[in-house]
């Protein structure tokens, strides 16, 4: 067998699918467009519309090396040879056109004729009951029955998810010699050691596994396979483990450089350096796909292996950021073909370095409380970390769970992970009560149902906003019914419409359906079983049936608004591009007839400058008044013409581009302006950060800006007349006024010290004798605490054996401030206890010391009677002296 490169690898295996007839396509985001999945977890998913008959491709046979991401083992990522996160996946893929037979010749062709694998070394495993694949291998083949192996569900029946395309498999098994063993007298087929690997997993798609478990057959028989492209590689350079392959090594051993790490020279070093390379990589193309950190979905995955990558670090030693250290190392090995990890190089530094320096900050401290908690824990002959203190850990230093409970497991304690999931729902219920209920919930099957009858709803409404059409289907309470009368709130399918259903960060459509017996007010517009367009409406006269021909009227103005928001989106999107550099990638967006909000990612604020030249740079494109080409074209072509693309874009087989030529190119599927100018004014109005390293942009275009313009200038108008002074004065004016008033507070609080310290000797003499000693009580307000001390201490100095209580009540705050002479405190007078009794009636609270303490108080109007009751707190203080 030829030493062969994985890139070779690579190489080799599309060329060979491609010369069969095979459709190459290049690796699909890592996110995938499909609510059920976290991650592209195999070369399938993106093909998943296909094997399910939903859409239909242009071709029958394709080929990918696609990257992937598996998530359930990551705790065992470096402490194996063989767990990865990120991994890449060859596969071929037939939709509905060769079958098993076809497969299986394919496979064994590519391992032992173009890879050179040993035939005699190579295992089938089958489904057990799949006789006709035993048949293929035995006879078609020429596999000896005794080296055909029939395997249970577990290891032959191969699933998507718990819902979704599956079916039977056969894997071929290869043997790497007895040198690889475990040395185990039963090692063989099966075994998990490195001797016997399977290299290759070939799925005979022919079922969709339904949400109630029952397997319903595909509408055509299909192929699946998925080779990793780190194990042939393994194999190929017979070395022991994916670590040890090119694809791999250059990493571990930068990570080792890094870290100081002598390889070979102790286990803990060389799962750090395995865990660090790992870790890296998958970090670096989970964010080059657009994935950030987060609490929550795929931002938490990527926030749970950059930390566990950070720790160790930490382990190793390295007191620094270190990570973007590997960055050459892996965009040498892996820049070709993945460009992204190149084009998004400064978005990966940003969001490593920033999450290394966050973490970097609470990693020790949250490691120095871990540490004392498991000691406690060892010392009391527990065995259970408290869910509270994991979550604390989570809330308060960033610890993933995961993370605690793998530093625990190293020392043999366990985490309650219950403990800790109730803190969490804890903290969810209480940002569940903040948030508003989303009203675009409405419920699921029977629009799959209309979906399938039907097939998707037609979309006039580029073109025009009104339409005669007819209604298909009228669905209340998840259910399809047959007449709605006036009054009622349901909802509407038509066979075409104008209106736009949510989504892409658009709103839906409102406008009217009208029909020769009813009239309708459509309220909103959303989108079901992926394409059916849903109208919810509420019946204003008459009413409807099923199959009533209508039309369909879109309210024009709000779609006119909807639009100017919408393209200035795209012109805002490529302005910040220019302004702040390549790195800006789209997070987010919401556009409404209103205003529009834009999500991007950058690391810091903008300033005054950026943004005045964002707005200038948009504003300049519409007054150009460019004419908006929108060209139907395949992705690889649009990707060609530099369009911005969506990391969750659908990859079908048209996209649709919204080009302003010579200015930006955008993958969308929204409703734009004819040409630039038709969006009239652009302003934006704020600019705030809203996670890390997420801006976000609010602006208004259109109508809107105008109305914006208005307020602001018959706001300036009020004030102008107000203050006297003309519009370009204003803001002097206004400072001059606040300095003004700044200076007269100030005169009126020395005035009322004065006052204050001028009927000192009035106080003094209504003092009221506790015991032995005397309560001097007074309240004062407008004059600052610090201020109201100075009048405490001159009574302090005026009298023996006292105690002075007094009130500083201002607009910010209020004060209770005590003080106590020498000879009260000897009297067993202590004003911190004093303060908190009172502090405490009042709804705040303080302390300080015997002679001096205050408190914050908060229910002003009870102050006159808390003070009133200080002699007798004070009696009761010194009644053991006396
Ligand atoms: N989809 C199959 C797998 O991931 C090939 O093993």
């Amino acid at each position: 067998m030829q030493w062969r490169r994985g890139k070779e690898l690579r190489e080799l295996f599309l060329s060979y699918f491609e010369k069969n007839g095979h459709r190459v396509f290049p690796s699909f985001s890592l996110v995938p467009d499909d609510p059920t999945l976290l991650f592209t977890i195999a070369g399938m998913v993106p093909f998943k519309p296909y094997f399910l008959g939903m859409r239909k491709p242009g071709f029958k046979r394709a080929t990918t090396a696609q990257k992937c991401v598996r998530t359930n083992d990551i705790d065992n990522v470096g402490r194996t040879a063989r767990h990865h996160t990120l991994f890449e996946m060859l596969g071929n893929f037939s939709f509905g056109d060769y079958f098993k037979s076809g497969a299986a010749a394919f496979a064994w062709e590519f391992l032992t004729e173009k890879v050179g694998l040993d035939p005699s070394r190579l295992y089938p495993t089958i489904y057990r009951e799949d006789e006709e694949a035993f048949e293929i291998w035995n006879r078609q083949i020429g596999v000896s029955a005794e080296r055909i192996y029939r395997l249970g569900e577990a290891d032959n029946f191969w699933s998507v998810g718990p819902v979704g395309p599956c079916g039977p498999c056969s894997e071929l098994i290869y043997d790497q010699g007895p040198l690889f063993s475990c040395g185990r007298p039963d090692c063989g087929v099966g075994c998990e050691c490195d001797r016997f690997l399977e290299v290759w997993n070939l799925v005979f798609m022919q079922y969709n596994r339904l949400e109630d478990g029952s397997l319903e057959p595909l509408p055509k028989q299909n192929i699946d396979t998925g080779m990793g492209l780190e194990r042939l590689a393994s194999v190929v350079q017979q070395v022991s483990g994916d670590f040890q392959t090119d694809l791999f090594k250059p990493l571990v051993d930068r990570s080792c450089e890094v870290c100081g790490i002598e390889y070979g020279k102790g286990e803990a070093g060389d799962m750090a350096a395995r865990v660090i390379s790992d870790h890296f990589r998958a970090t670096a193309f989970m964010i080059a796909d657009g994935v950030l950190p987060s609490n929550e979905g795929r931002g938490y995955v990527l926030r749970r292996i950059l930390r566990r990558a950070i720790r160790f670090g930490k382990l190793s030693g390295v007191e620094k950021p270190f990570l973007m250290d590997l960055y050459p190392t892996l965009v040498e090995v892996m820049g070709d073909p993945y460009r992204e990890l190149i084009d998004q190089r400064s978005l990966i530094e940003q969001v490593v370095e920033m999450e290394e320096s966050r973490f970097g900050r609470t990693l020790e401290q949250g490691l120095r409380l871990l540490e004392t908690e498991i000691g406690t824990i060892l010392s009391s002959k527990g065995d259970s970390l408290p869910g509270d203190v994991a979550f604390e850990l989570y809330d308060t230093f960033g610890f993933p769970f995961e993370l605690t409970e793998e530093v625990c497991q190293e020392q043999g304690v366990s985490v309650n992970r219950d403990g800790f999931t109730d803190q969490m729902e804890k903290q969810r219920e209480r940002a569940r009560a903040g948030a508003r209920a989303s009203s675009r919930q409405i419920g699921g099957s029977v629009f799959d149902k209309i979906r399938d009858e039907s097939g998707p709803t037609k979309f006039a409404g580029y073109v025009s906003d009104s339409l005669k059409t007819r209604i298909l289907a009228i669905v209340s309470g998840e259910k399809k019914i047959s007449r709605a009368v006036s009054g009622d709130e349901t909802l509407l399918i038509l066979s075409e419409t104008p209106f736009y259903g949510d989504g892409g960060g658009q709103v839906g459509d409102r406008g009217t359906i009208t029909g020769d017996s009813f009239k309708a007010e459509v309220t909103d517009t959303v989108k079901h079983a992926g394409d059916l367009i849903v109208h919810k409406v509420r019946i204003i006269e008459g009413d409807v049936s099923g199959g009533d021909t209508v039309l369909a009227e879109v309210d024009h103005e709000r779609r006119m608004g909807i639009k100017s928001h919408h393209s200035s989106t795209h012109l805002l999107h490529e302005a910040l591009t220019r302004v702040l550099g390549d790195h800006v990638t789209q997070a987010g967006s919401l556009v409404t007839d209103e205003f529009l909000r834009f999500d991007f990612t950058h690391m810091k604020a903008l300033t005054g400058k950026e943004i005045e030249d964002a707005e200038r740079i948009v504003n300049r494109q519409i007054l150009e008044n460019t004419p908006l080409e929108i060209i139907q074209t395949d992705l690889v072509s649009a990707r060609k013409i530099g369009a911005k693309a969506l990391f969750d874009e659908k990859y079908g087989e048209t996209v649709r581009v919204v080009k302003v030529p010579g200015f930006s190119a955008e993958l969308c599927g929204g409703t734009h302006v004819d040409a630039t100018g038709d969006i009239g004014p652009f302003k934006i109005v704020r600019e705030e950060g809203i996670g890390s390293g997420v801006r976000r942009i609010t602006a208004f275009a259109g109508l809107s800006s105008l109305e914006h313009f208005r307020k602001l200038s018959d706001t300036v108008a009020a004030l102008e007349e107000r203050l006297s002074v003309p519009g370009d004065k204003l803001e002097k004016k206004v400072c001059e006024m606040q300095d003004e008033n700044r200076k007269l507070a100030g005169e009126l609080e020395k005035l009322r010290l004065r006052l204050a310290l001028s009927r000192i000797d009035e106080l003094v003499a209504a003092k009221i004798p506790a015991g032995p000693v005397y309560v001097v009580v007074g309240q004062y307000e407008g004059i600052s605490s610090d201020s109201v001390r100075s009048v405490g201490d001159r009574i302090r100095q005026k009298i023996s054996g006292v105690v002075v209580i007094l009130a500083a009540i201002n607009k910010e705050q209020a004060m209770v401030i005590a003080m106590a002479d020498k000879k009260a405190v000897g009297h067993g007078v202590d004003c911190g206890r004093l303060v908190r009794t009172i502090g405490g009636e009042l709804g705040g609270g303080g302390g300080g010391r015997p002679d001096m303490a205050q408190a914050g108080v908060r229910d002003i109007e009870k102050i006159g009677a808390a003070l009133s009751r200080a002699p007798e707190i004070i009696f009761a203080m010194t009644g053991e002296t006396h």
